[in-house]
């Protein structure tokens, strides 16, 4: 019997086998939940989550999650495959154009700024908005947001995704509050250490930010398939009262100040 027998689920995000939310997504079949990947076109086409869904045998849905639309045809599509509402959700969605560009925090192209709040916080407001209006989630459902310290401290690095990972952590208290009354549903998200993952090396310095928090950790940065691991215990029934929360999922990086280890 896994933790999650019984449970289906969506998960956002897998690009390919490095991916935060593909950990998740095995774990969680593992522990005996019914699985739905959904990820963009074209990430489905210049990833390898299509082969992965194959080899697992989950099936993959195309869709935008800044698209509301999308979104919508997204969980009518999942409902007829798991036969009602689901379980669990993972947000596991973030993109910069800025970043990628490498424009600095005080030379950022306001275009572009938009587009990194609305791929990697405003999409998890319209996936909770669709998932209101559709009845996507079960009573006592789990919705978790992957997040990155930098919503809290200044990591000048990681420029205008600091501004959406404060956002995306706002929305899940504004949605825990909402979906936490009508439904039992708990919203949460998880700060995660750096993790060598597609999203993590389009970051400036990544190996030099990476070592860092390493040696700052008392127990070391923590790895990808220990955040599955977390994100699975918050989707079980063992997490039932937990809501609202950022919880940081980092080996001690957000606790510890200086040390002997600092450089
Ligand atoms: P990844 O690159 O494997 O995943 C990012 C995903 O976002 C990709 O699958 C991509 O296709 C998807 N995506 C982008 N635009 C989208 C859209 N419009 N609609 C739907 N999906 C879209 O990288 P990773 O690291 O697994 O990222 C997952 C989440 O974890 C992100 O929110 C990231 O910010 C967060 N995170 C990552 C950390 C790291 O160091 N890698 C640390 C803390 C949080």
């Amino acid at each position: 019997m896994g933790i999650l027998s019984g449970k289906k689920g969506l998960i956002t995000g897998v690009l390919n086998e490095h991916s935060l939310a593909w950990h998740v997504a095995k774990l969680a079949q593992a522990e005996g939940a019914t699985v739905v990947l959904t990820n963009t076109p074209a990430a489905i086409r210049l990833g390898t989550v299509a082969e992965l869904a194959q080899a697992h045998g989950m099936p993959l849905l195309a869709a935008d999650a800044t698209q509301v639309e999308e979104i919508r045809a997204l969980y009518r599509e999942t409902h007829k495959l798991i036969g009602g509402p689901a379980d669990f959700l993972l947000h596991a969605i973030g993109m910069s154009p800025n970043l990628r560009k490498k424009r600095t925090y005080g030379a950022l192209n306001y275009a572009d700024y938009q587009k990194t709040l609305d791929i990697s916080a405003v999409s998890f407001h319209k996936m909770l908005q669709v998932a209101e209006e559709e009845s996507f989630l079960a009573a006592y459902g789990s919705v978790v947001a992957l997040s990155y310290i930098a919503a809290q401290r200044t990591f000048p690095f990681y420029g205008d995704m600091a501004d959406a990972k404060a956002l995306l952590e706002s929305i899940a208290r504004g949605y825990g509050y909402r979906l936490g009354k009508s439904l039992k549903v708990r919203v949460n998200t998880v700060s995660q250490s750096p993790t060598q993952t597609t999203a993590g090396a389009g970051i400036g310095d990544v190996t030099d930010m990476m070592g860092y928090a390493d040696r700052l950790s008392p127990l070391g940065n923590a790895p990808a398939e220990d955040c599955a691991r977390f994100v699975i215990t918050l989707f079980s029934d063992y997490t039932r009262f937990l809501t609202m929360q950022n919880i940081y999922h980092d080996g001690g990086y957000s606790s510890t100040g200086m040390t002997p280890d600092h450089s």
